[in-house]
């Protein structure tokens, strides 16, 4: 699949870096989880975490399978929102408006509240909604589940939340929530979250109607050994995360109806893209041979994981026997700092491809704008999902007219040229 020719023929068409899209593996890993998980516990669901990538062929992709999103934004909702009903989408995230509330709650999401500025908003809202069902954030600080958000359960937080909203008509707490993580922790980690949220829930469930735990992301997917192999502790697989979270909440659930919900992000969507960038020059410095791609660390590495990426050369066939050389491969930004490996052995020259594999999560939209905005995406069919954004989709939130002369007219006879700088007006 991945032949220079077919990554040529792309190229040509979208850009000289794209992402590869691969639905199927996303499937893959959506159904393969959540069937899984209900081989141990039936009322279970999976809401992808929107955050890793919230490129509309997976929202379609999730609303296909009949599945969930996670939101943490009132833009993620939106998007989410383009793809699915609102009862299929679950609303974190540390800020939600008294309007996001409200739109929400209106629609049936369930929204989980994060902290008391919004507790204060669903005040304002409790009388002039007929019933509100929501859930709460938790954090545990001494079960090394410490987090910024959501109410803190040991130091009375919790307990004060819960006073507020018994005091609000027609409010219910329904759902529990807890996204802290420590992945180094293997399976203990969700089973960690399982357990301290069904011990809350158990204690809360005679006054109140808990109707669902939530889990919250952080597993890890399936990847090549090359990655794994970097991972300072063995990483589960998707089956062994499933049948620990499913044997923990089975065993630990407060009651036989309670629902499960977990949120993962990275584990569904890593493996299902792969970066493509053309090589557009090698050459030789003091310190040796490096190779200039067109994408830059921001893309192949905007979280700056310290796990390295895997990379693999595609090469044009040639004639002549090129010999693989050590090679620092640098990108398109004019930072000097943007290096995306400072030793590939590969015999790569211009107009060849070095692949980005596990791209998928946290890349395509964490990639800023700067000095060359986000890349294309396509199948791998070589249907292009999203165009390379460009000056037309950057300038487009900047409320500048866009009616500027060409650059290339001269100056000193073109009236309109010598007004150039009044041209950009704001419109409003
Ligand atoms: C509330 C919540 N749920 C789910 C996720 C997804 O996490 P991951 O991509 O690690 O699975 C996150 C990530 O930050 C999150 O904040």
């Amino acid at each position: 699949m991945c032949e220079h020719a077919f990554l040529d023929k792309i190229a040509r068409e979208v850009g000289d870096s794209f992402y590869l899209f691969d639905e199927a593996a996303f499937r893959r890993n959506y159904l393969g989880l959540r069937g899984r998980l209900r081989q141990h516990w039936p009322g279970t669901d999976v809401a992808y975490a929107l955050k890793a990538n919230y490129m509309p062929a997976l929202v379609a992709c999730v609303a296909d399978m009949q599945g969930q999103v996670e939101v943490v934004s009132r833009f993620e909702y939106d998007v989410a929102r383009r793809f699915l009903l609102a009862e299929r989408i679950i609303y974190n995230g540390p800020i939600k408006r008294e309007a996001d509330l409200r739109f929400a709650l209106e629609a049936g999401s369930q929204v989980n509240l994060d902290s008391f500025a919004e507790l204060e908003s669903l005040a304002r809202l409790a009388g002039e909604l007929p019933r509100v069902r929501v859930g709460l954030r938790l954090n545990f600080p001494s079960s090394q589940l410490m987090s910024r958000f959501g109410f803190d359960v040991e130091n009375g937080e919790l307990d004060e939340a819960l006073t507020h909203l018994e005091a609000l008509p027609g409010v219910e707490v329904v759902a529990l929530h807890c996204h802290a993580t420590c992945r180094a922790l293997g399976v203990e980690d969700p089973v960690r979250r399982i357990r301290r949220l069904c011990e809350v829930a158990s204690r809360l469930l005679p006054t109140h109607p808990i109707e669902t735990i939530n889990i919250g992301g952080g597993l890890l997917g399936e990847m090549p050994a090359s990655l794994r192999s970097q991972f300072s502790f063995p990483v589960p697989s998707l089956e062994e995360y499933a049948d620990a979270i499913g044997e923990a909440f089975v065993h630990h659930r407060p009651s036989a109806v309670t629902r499960l919900v977990v949120e993962p992000g990275v584990s569904l969507v890593a493996n299902t893209m792969c970066l493509a960038a053309r090589v557009m020059e090698v050459r030789q410095r003091r310190d040796g041979w490096q190779a200039l791609l067109d994408t830059s660390i921001n893309a192949v590495n905007p979280t700056r994981s310290s796990v390295a990426p895997l990379l693999e050369a595609v090469s044009a066939s040639r004639d002549e026997a090129s010999q693989p050389q050590s090679l620092k491969l640098v990108g398109h930004t004019c930072m000097e700092h943007d290096v995306i490996c400072k030793d590939f052995t590969a015999a790569l020259q211009p107009g060849d491809f070095v692949l980005v594999k596990n791209r998928g999560a946290y890349s395509l939209n964490y990639t800023p704008p700067f000095i060359v905005p986000a890349c294309g995406v396509v199948d791998l069919e070589g249907r292009v999902l999203k165009c390379a954004d460009g000056e037309a989709t950057i300038l487009a939130s900047y409320m500048q007219q866009l009616d500027a002369p060409q650059a290339s007219q001269p100056a000193s006879n073109n009236k309109e040229n010598a007004d150039h700088e009044h041209t950009f007006h704001l419109c409003r």
